[in-house]
């Protein structure tokens, strides 16, 4: 296993889009005794070293899973937990954007977040706009069933004001109406905790992303497990549907 410095310096193909499921912070802090939202901030200090990580190895886009469209079934305590989260560490990553030059962006349906909490978000994404570094994508309230239904309803506004005909709908439109527009599909998609399942994660944007399943819980995923993947990804052979040249 190689450090991140060597890492980058190697310069093999680092993946350009990074897309992880921060899964496990519940069973961290069970396995201490601890309430689970000691897990959800160990799990919001794991995310500020890895977005750091990423963008030093030069990945250039990074797509977390914080928070799901099914994630409001949990309890309220819970929920308010992690509401509250977001609001201590939306404006700490403000910070640390600037800093690292990191661009942020949103996906998924802010319009269930309390208005202060949408703020928080909205300045975050408009401060670092015109960061040239990394873009870190945060998927916050996401569902990718939410985000197809979202995208089917403006197309078919479109469709209706006569601006697009039925047909003219392409794979190339319906990317384009999705919240992830302008955003190179996920080459590599890492869902910690050993769980084995993409939980309404980018159905769409995953259809030849490379899956990693690593064991560790969220909180615990370092420098080193990033690494790791990073070579675990360099050893796949992705063919897209197609065939290796004759002879090689
Ligand atoms: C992931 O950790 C964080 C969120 C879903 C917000 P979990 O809370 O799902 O942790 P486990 O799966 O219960 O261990
Ligand atoms: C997926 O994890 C959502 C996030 C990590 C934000 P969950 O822990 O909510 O998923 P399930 O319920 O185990 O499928
Ligand atoms: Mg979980």
């Amino acid at each position: 296993m190689h450090t991140i410095d060597e890492a980058a310096a190697a310069g093999r193909k680092i993946p350009r889009h990074i897309a992880i499921i921060l899964d496990g912070n519940g069973r961290w802090a069970k396995k201490r005794g601890l309430p689970r939202a000691l897990g959800h901030k160990a799990g919001c200090e794991a995310l500020e070293r890895t977005v750091e990580d990423c963008a030093r190895l030069g990945v250039e886009f990074l797509t977390v899973y914080a928070f799901s469209t099914e994630n409001w079934k949990r309890s309220q305590e819970e929920v308010s937990a992690l509401m509250q989260l977001f609001a201590f560490y939306i404006p700490r990553l403000r910070k640390r954007a600037m800093a690292n030059d990191i661009r942020v962006t949103a996906i998924g349906d802010e319009s269930r977040f309390a208005p202060e909490l949408a703020r928080m978000l909205d300045e975050l994404v408009r401060d670092t706009a015109e960061n040239k570094g990394m873009t870190l994508v945060m998927a916050l309230n996401y569902g990718a069933r939410d985000e197809l239904r979202r995208a089917a309803v403006r197309l078919a506004a479109q469709v209706q004001r006569g601006e697009l005909l039925p047909e003219e709908i392409t794979e190339e439109t319906i990317a384009q109406a999705l919240d992830t527009a302008g955003i190179p599909d996920p080459d590599l998609l890492i869902r910690t905790s050993g769980e084995q399942r993409l939980s309404n994660f980018l159905l769409w944007q995953s259809a030849y992303t490379e899956f990693l399943f690593p064991e560790v819980l969220w909180p615990d995923f370092t420098a080193e497990t990033l690494t790791a993947c990073i070579e675990a990804y360099q050893k796949r052979d992705r063919r897209f549907g197609g065939r290796k040249e004759a002879g090689s």
